[in-house]
Order: structure tokens, then sequence, then C-alpha cells
């Protein structure tokens, strides 16, 4: 069949779409090629249509009314149909997603996915399956929801070497914690706010544990770096740890704590990492609050550069979605993947947790009795812990307790664990009840 006049033989003079997915990133995508079809047509400069609509569950009630015979729970309707051209995947997790958007890439379908876990996991390989059938695999909303991020990092930022990225990438835990520190929510209540707004991933274990920060944080350092990270290089450690003791005295200590995602150089390795730290409350990344994301990048030509905006929920993650859909309409017929490693494979390693140099918040539950902060203090030294303030906190005459809250000056994470564990067994404390690296 010929194109119309203007359209080179071999593209489509419609694009068609399958949508895999229509939860809360699924419902949004579909709801704006219906709402805005004729300005994303104009845009792309050719017919985009919403062909098919995959489920699991089709009996189930959507917010959407779709028209009639979009809807399917069968994935060959749209792997295998010849005339979809692109496949959107915002179904999550890696089964079947992964299989589903291996076999459209193999059939030669541009893809456009969210799916953080299967680009953290998988990514180099999809993208060689990608470049090998001639097609784009795109993966905006990925990281930071409606934050143009990913497409910085390889394009318009590609200029630089990274020193380093210092986030907040996972809108549910800091949607939990900006509750918990301003509103003293409970982390119960607040996790279930989240939920209800559509932030939360299906199994919110994975925002709540840092998991999905550090599928993120492994695609941005594999972007930044040129390098191919895992997921099991990151470091990481969730916030329900947290009590809201730690809220009240980093307020007190002049800190806000926020689950920061941060690879930085050190010597030509890379420390990647996730957790709850303290950070100064006039940081800019301790301003983010809410379902906020921010990325800092420091660029050895750009400088310090912010990134923040809405990082989950529908209408901003619909909005990288599209984006990535339109740029993939508009590159179809031409070669545009680009690999999340070096060509020649050059890999940059990894350092260990173990080496990192950090100030420390701990706050210990202790017996109030004479000589427990000299001997507390006595440890820290001989680990070559510098003290930089302490704390009496809850006194309890009644049960002779009190908490003590340090912080110390930079130390070698190995060492600080080290003495932990001495402190742990020391007969007057009763519980380390936590550790917080504090970030400058
Ligand atoms: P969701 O609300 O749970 O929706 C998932 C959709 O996929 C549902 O429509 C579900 O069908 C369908 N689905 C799941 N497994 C399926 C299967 N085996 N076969 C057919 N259909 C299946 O998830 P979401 O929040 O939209 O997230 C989707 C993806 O976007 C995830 O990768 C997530 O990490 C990513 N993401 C989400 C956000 C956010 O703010 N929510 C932001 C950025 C990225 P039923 O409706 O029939 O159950
Ligand atoms: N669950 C994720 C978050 C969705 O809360 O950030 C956005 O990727």
């Amino acid at each position: 069949m010929t194109a119309p006049s203007g359209i080179p033989n071999g593209i489509p003079a419609e694009i068609n779409i399958g949508l895999m997915g229509l939860g809360v990133v699924g419902t949004g995508v579909a709801a704006t090629l219906l709402r805005e079809n004729s300005h994303l047509s104009d845009l792309i400069g050719r017919a985009v249509k919403l062909k098919k609509v995959l489920v699991r569950d089709l009996s189930r009630p959507r917010d959407i009314d779709l028209p009639a015979g979009l809807l399917t729970a069968n994935a060959e309707d749209i792997l295998a149909d010849p005339d979809i051209h692109i496949l959107v995947e915002v179904m999550g997790g890696t089964d079947p997603a992964e299989a589903y958007l291996k076999q459209g890439l193999s059939a030669g379908k541009h893809v456009v996915t969210a799916n953080k876990e299967v680009m953290a996991k998988s990514g180099p390989e999809l993208l060689a399956l990608a470049r090998a059938n001639g097609v784009n695999l795109l993966f905006e909303a990925s990281v930071g929801g409606g934050i143009p991020i990913v497409g910085c990092l390889m394009n318009e930022l590609a200029a630089n070497d990274v020193r380093s990225i210092r986030s907040i990438i996972n809108g549910t835990t800091n949607y939990i914690l900006t509750a918990m520190a301003h509103q003293h929510t409970s982390f119960e209540q607040a996790l279930s706010e989240a939920q209800e707004r559509g932030y939360a991933e299906a199994d919110p274990t994975n925002d709540i544990e840092g998991i999905d920060a550090a599928y993120k944080l492994t695609i941005l350092a594999s972007l930044a770096y040129r390098s191919t990270f895992q997921p099991g290089d990151v470091y990481c450690e969730g916030i329900s740890k947290l009590e809201p003791q730690d809220f009240q005295y980093a307020q007190e200590l002049g800190f806000a704590i926020k689950s920061l995602a941060i690879a930085n150089l050190v010597d030509g390795a890379v420390q990647l990492r996730v957790y709850p730290a303290l950070l100064p409350a006039e940081h800019m990344l301790a301003k983010v609050d809410g379902v906020y994301n921010a990325v800092e990048i420091d660029g050895s030509l750009c400088g310090q550069v912010l990134f923040h905006g809405m990082g989950a929920g529908r209408e901003p993650t619909t909005s990288a979605v599209v984006g990535d859909l339109i740029e993939a309409a508009r590159k179809m017929g031409g070669p545009s993947v680009l690999p999340l490693e070096l060509p020649n494979g050059s890999g940059i390693p990894v350092r260990p947790i173990d080496d990192l140099m950090s100030r420390y918040y701990i706050r210990l539950g202790v017996a109030d009795h004479p000589g427990v902060l000299a001997q507390i203090a006595q440890v820290l030294g001989d680990g070559q812990i510098s003290i930089a303030s302490v704390l009496q906190k809850d006194v309890h005459p009644e049960t002779e307790s009190a908490e003590i809250v340090i912080t110390t000056h930079p130390a070698r994470e190995a060492s600080v664990q080290k003495a932990l564990q001495i402190i742990t067994e020391l007969p007057q404390v009763r519980r380390v009840s936590n550790t917080l690296r504090i970030e400058e």
C-alpha cells in the first residue's frame, strides 16, 4: 500500500498503539490518547489510534469509558497484531511484562515503558534487542514521574562527566516522611493515603524498603556513568525503621529526614545508596515535600542542576509516557536507540558501603546511670569516631532509662557499624534505636 503524500513508504499513515495496563497510569494514558487525539496527531504529523488495551480482569470497574472492542485480556491481541506499531507497557512487575516487552521488540514494535523494575534489571538486554530490531525503547516514566530526567541524562547533559546524583525519587516515601514530619501522621495512615492517591507500587514494600528507588537509581547511574549497574549494586535501607522521635530530634538538631538515592564517584568507583538520611533543613532537597521528587546532578560542565516535580501519580506519569510515545512516533523509520553502557563495555567499579565516609546520627536507649555516656564515648573513640554533639532526651526516672542522641563528625561506615556492635553489647545500653547518615 502506498502511503499518502508526504509520508515515506514503509511508514504507516496511521500509528496504532497497543496499551498494556489500564491502572493508575494506563487510565491516564488512554484518556489522553482519546481526549487529545487530534492534537497528538498534529504533533506527530500522522494519525494516532489507541487500538487495543490489555488488562488482567475484564470485569473490573474502570475510571474510563473506552470505545467498544478495545479491552482485551489476551496479550496476543497486541503482540501478534502487525498493525500495532507502538507498544506501551504500564502493567508493572517483571512477569509477564518483561516477556511481553521482548516479544514486542522482536516483532519490530517500538516500545514505551514506565517499568523501572524491568529497565533496572534487564535494560541493557532490552535496549540491545531494540537496536537489533531497529526500533526504539523509551522509558522516561521509569524515573521521577513527570520529571524529564532520563531524556536529559541521555541527551542534554550527555557532554558532562557526572560527579554525583543526589535525589529523592520515590513519591510514596517522600509523601509518608512529609506527613510524619509535618502533620505527625502515623506511618500506616500516611501509607494508606499514598496508596489511595495512586502513588504506591502494587506491592508497597518496594516503595517503603527503598527497592523502587534502588531500581530508579540503577537506571540513572547507568545513564550518567555509561556503565551497567544492577539493583544489587545499590546499598538499600527503607524508611520503616523510623520512629516519631527521629523526626522530633532531627528537627531539634536543624535537620529534615529524607529518603535519598545517591550515586557519586569516589576515586574512580561509584558509590550507590538509598537510605533515609538527615539533611540540613535549609538544603534544597530538604524542602522537597509530599509526592514531589527532585534530582540534583553535579556535572563537569553544567555544575549543579536541580530537577523538581511530581514523582508519581496518574497525570505526571502520563506526561512522561505520552511524551515518549510522541518521540517514538516521530522517530519511526529512523535508528535512535542509545545503549545503557559504553560500546566497549568498560564498566566503572562499585565501591562497597563499608567505604562510605559520612556523619552519623545515632539514637540509643540506655539505663540512666552514671558513666554510661563515658562508656559509649570510649567505644566510639576506640573506633576513631569523633563525636560532634550529644543530647540526652526522654528521661524516665521510674524505669531509670533515657535516650541519647549522638551525632558524629565524618567517619567510615565499617568503623561505625563495628562500634555499634560493641555498644549494643554494653550492659547499660538497652537498644540501638536508630542509626542514620547525615548528608551535608
Ligand atoms: P496499577 O494501577 O496496578 O495497574 C496495572 C495495570 O496492569 C492494571 O490495569 C492491570 O490489570 C494490568 N495488569 C497487571 N498485570 C497484568 C497481567 N499479567 N496481564 C494483563 N494485565 C495486567 O499500576 P500503575 O500504578 O498504573 O503502574 C504501572 C507501571 O507504571 C508500573 O511499572 C509502575 O512502577 C510504573 N509507574 C507508576 C507510577 C505511579 O505513580 N503509579 C509512576 C511511574 C511509574 P487490571 O486492571 O485488570 O488489574
Ligand atoms: N511508587 C512510585 C513512587 C511510583 O512512589 O515513586 C513512581 O515511580
